[in-house]
């Protein structure tokens, strides 16, 4: 299994470009199940879990093509539809629950695998299947496989969701664009690929407003035409690498990167003492030097601070002068990067869903294991300001979710790299 090694060192500095969205791109993919017609996506990640929604969208009976090394995905659906998501294929990754609503539009039924993913919590699919239900569809839970048909195909709905679910949004969307009627979808997630997904479906011909807010309008049309859409800027892969300045000193320039897509977390970095500018390219993200102040987060749903971002800011905190406590309400599983930080001289307790973080003045390189995607990338971030050397081992989770990590943070100067085994 790959390692990657990391040695601790001064400041950074340079440019890293900032991929498409891989949260965006894999609602975006699903939505090819939509039309008959080609749906070709540009600026997609090149990344492990793409690959695995291609493997799955291509058991279904469509075909994803990659151009451009895999910046851009071409894909069209228009034989036979297996209504099937196998479990062999859905395990891998828990986005692959984004087929159900798109199956269901386009056939009236689906058999799809109950899914896997990162082991962060419970994450069941109950929000999805009351989305969908509201819809006209029935689900039926049979070993370990969601059934779900509809009598005449589905039908628009007034629905409120129990909590703003971003994979309930996007499946209640591509379900709803070929529903018949008006459906509205209240207390509905607002996440930038949200509004992403909106926007493709709009290309595609979709008729959706108030996305970006929490009630979202659709109206249901008969059929979706081809479309060619642009994922929008990986929001999360952003603010990873605006932290290696933070811990390892230096100014990084963060290509494609906007305030809009990351205002909560700018807000922390202010208050941490860090200052964000914005360029014509991106934003810089600049360190003299001076250890950060500690500052307190709690995860939320978009505008939030984004769960997907803890693990990595908690990286930076445990450095931070002073006492930083950090409180997780997306996910209840999801400090288990604290113990691999404590190896490696983080001074942190957990306390059920919250974390507190007594900032140290320098953290020591150690051998960890990585256990969940942003984990992973924690455990990066922390090694290149650690002394000494750092082995991260399981380098598979960080496949998952960051192309050319390695490529990326060499170029501003970071001593890394993969040992391939
Ligand atoms: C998406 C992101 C993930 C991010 C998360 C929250 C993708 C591919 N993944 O995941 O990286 O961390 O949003 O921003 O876009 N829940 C239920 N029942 C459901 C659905 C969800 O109880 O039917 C719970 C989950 O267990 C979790 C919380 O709701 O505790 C958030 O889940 P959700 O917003 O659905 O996240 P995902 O779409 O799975």
């Amino acid at each position: 299994m790959d390692r990657i090694i990391v040695r601790g060192n001064g400041p950074l500095s340079g440019q890293i470009p900032i991929a498409g969205a891989k949260n965006a791109c894999l609602a975006l993919m699903p939505a090819t199940l939509l039309s008959e017609e080609p749906l070709t996506l540009t600026n997609a990640p090149r990344l492990s879990d793409i690959r695995t929604m291609t493997e799955l969208l291509a058991s279904l009976g469509a075909e994803v093509t990659q151009l451009q090394g895999g910046k851009v995905l071409a894909s069209g659906c228009h034989g036979e539809i297996n209504p099937v998501a196998d479990y062999e294929i859905v395990r891998k990754m828990r986005a692959s629950n984004l087929v159900l609503g798109p199956l269901l539009a386009r056939l009236g039924h689906a058999v799809v695998s109950l899914p896997g993913g990162c082991a962060i919590g419970a994450r069941p699919m109950d929000i999805h299947i009351e989305a969908l239900e509201a819809l006209g569809a029935q689900i039926e839970l049979k070993e370990g496989y969601l059934h779900a048909k509809t009598q005449g195909g589905l039908k628009g709905a007034v629905h409120e969701m129990r909590f703003a679910s971003v994979g309930a949004t996007e499946n209640f969307l591509m379900a709803a664009s070929l529903a018949k009627g008006t459906s509205v979808l209240k207390n509905a997630a607002r996440e930038p690929e949200i509004v992403d997904l909106a926007n493709c479906l709009r290309a595609m011909g979709a008729q959706i407003s108030g996305d970006g807010t929490s009630t979202i309008e659709i109206q249901g049309v008969d059929l979706l035409h081809g479309a060619t859409h642009p994922v929008v800027t990986d929001r999360i892969e952003l603010g990873t690498y605006m932290l290696a300045p933070v811990i390892a000193g230096g100014e990084v320039e963060c290509i494609g990167g906007r305030i809009d897509l990351i205002a909560a977390f700018c807000e922390k970095l202010d208050l941490a003492g860090i200052s964000v500018t914005e360029t014509d390219k991106g934003l810089k993200v600049k360190n003299r030097g001076d250890r950060i102040k500690a500052v307190d987060v709690v995860t939320e749903p978009f505008p939030g601070f984004p769960t997907d971002l803890q693990a990595q800011l908690m990286a930076a905190l445990c450095t931070a002068e002073g006492t930083s406590v950090l409180e997780e309400k997306i996910f209840e599983n999801r400090f288990m990067h604290a113990p691999e930080l404590m190896r490696m001289g983080a001074n942190i307790e957990v306390h059920g869903g919250h974390a507190t973080v007594h900032g140290v003045s320098k953290m020591k390189g150690a051998p960890v294991m990585a256990t969940d995607l942003r984990a992973s990338v924690s455990l990066i971030l922390a090694a290149l300001a650690a002394e000494g050397e750092t082995e991260v081992r399981r380098v598979y989770h960080l496949d998952r979710g960051y192309e050319r990590l390695v490529r990326k943070l060499s170029a501003v100067g970071a001593d890394i790299e993969r040992i391939h085994e």
